[in-house]
């Protein structure tokens, strides 16, 4: 029996996070250095519909049905069985790997979904378009995160840099000149539903200043596309800073990310800024690639507990499933 693997990257969000969630739009770009990465395999000996689970990374070794039936893992198998069309399974076994850091913004719930769905269905023999697997994840995300915008699993299904907003869906993005970023974990595990709930809460409060703040960043994010496009690497610069500025009125910077988001540009960076949900995980710089090494020792001399240095070209590569 073969055993089929599929990956799937981490992401990065670059503009327009927490805005996203009410309907304004945001850039994500795939990142390659950190992956998800799911094999199965036939149990020949064990008994027909017996799935296990095995996730040595955060010590997991289950059976489906020991699983509660909203448990991601749980939601992404399941929902493939049924999109598959298939109820019994032949006794198989799942072997999930992530080097994708969690609750850290870099889409490990997304990355983990995408790869599971994408192995699981190819293993029955219907292998699932990218829509497909892009609807399936995003259920799963739904569980994890509450209202999720349906950023992260459709920038790792596609797996190219999108231009993104929940009500018109994603389009891809037409990046014109090769790009550096650093990512830097804060080493604070944020989970992102928090701060989407207190992005809420300040919402439901003040509607005008959220809204207000919220236009602003979707404004800022149209000119960032149109710099990404015409390759303006100042003006790019310069509209990641001024998200971060909006980011911080929205309450959802903390001090360790101010502190890596200053150390980076007193360092060089052209740019820094929170990514993703805030109050931890990771920041993001757009940097001058020759410099990049060297701003990212000064982020780990400032905190960082990861650096991730990651390029952006005119053309990224699709992943795929492999067969071995
Ligand atoms: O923390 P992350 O990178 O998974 O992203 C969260 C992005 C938000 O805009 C805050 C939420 C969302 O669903 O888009």
């Amino acid at each position: 029996m073969p055993v089929i693997t599929a990956s799937a990257p981490g992401k990065i969000i670059l503009l327009g996070e927490h805005a996203v969630v009410y309907d304004r739009p945001a850039l994500a770009i795939p990142v390659h250095q950190v992956q998800a990465k799911v094999s199965v395999m036939a149990d020949i000996r064990a008994p027909n519909g017996r799935v296990r689970l095995e996730a040595p990374d955060i010590q997991l070794s289950v059976d489906l049905t020991g699983l509660p039936a909203d448990h991601p893992l749980a939601l992404a198998v399941n929902g493939t069985l049924q999109a598959v069309g298939v109820e019994k399974p032949p006794a198989l076994t799942l072997l999930i790997r992530s080097s994708v850091p969690v609750a850290a913004g870099l889409g490990s719930g997304a990355a983990v979904s995408v790869a599971l769905i994408r192995a699981l269905a190819a293993f029955l023999g219907s292998p699932l378009g990218d829509e497909q697997v892009n609807a399936l994840a995003y259920r799963v995300e739904q569980r994890l995160h509450g209202t999720p915008s349906g950023i992260d699993n459709t920038v790792i299904t596609y797996t190219r840099p999108i231009f993104f907003q929940r009500s018109t869906g994603f389009e891809p993005l037409a990046v014109s000149a090769p790009l550096t970023f650093l990512i830097a974990d804060t080493g604070v595990k944020s989970p992102t539903r928090e701060a989407v709930e207190t992005v809420r809460r300040d919402w439901e409060r003040d509607p005008r200043r959220s809204e207000a703040l919220f236009d602003e960043i979707g404004t800022i994010v149209r000119q960032a596309r149109a710099a990404l496009e015409q390759g303006q690497q100042e003006t790019l610069a310069n509209l990641m800073n001024a998200n971060q500025r909006a980011l911080r009125d929205l309450n959802v910077s903390s001090p360790e990310l101010d502190r890596l988001v200053d150390a980076a540009l007193q360092a060089g960076a052209w740019s820094a800024k929170l990514s993703g949900g805030g109050r931890g995980g990771n920041m993001v710089a757009l940097v001058d690639p020759a410099r990049a090494e060297q701003i990212a020792a000064a982020l780990r001399a400032a905190g960082a507990v990861r650096t991730i240095i990651t390029h952006l070209q005119p053309d990224a590569a699709a992943q795929g499933v492999e067969h071995d």
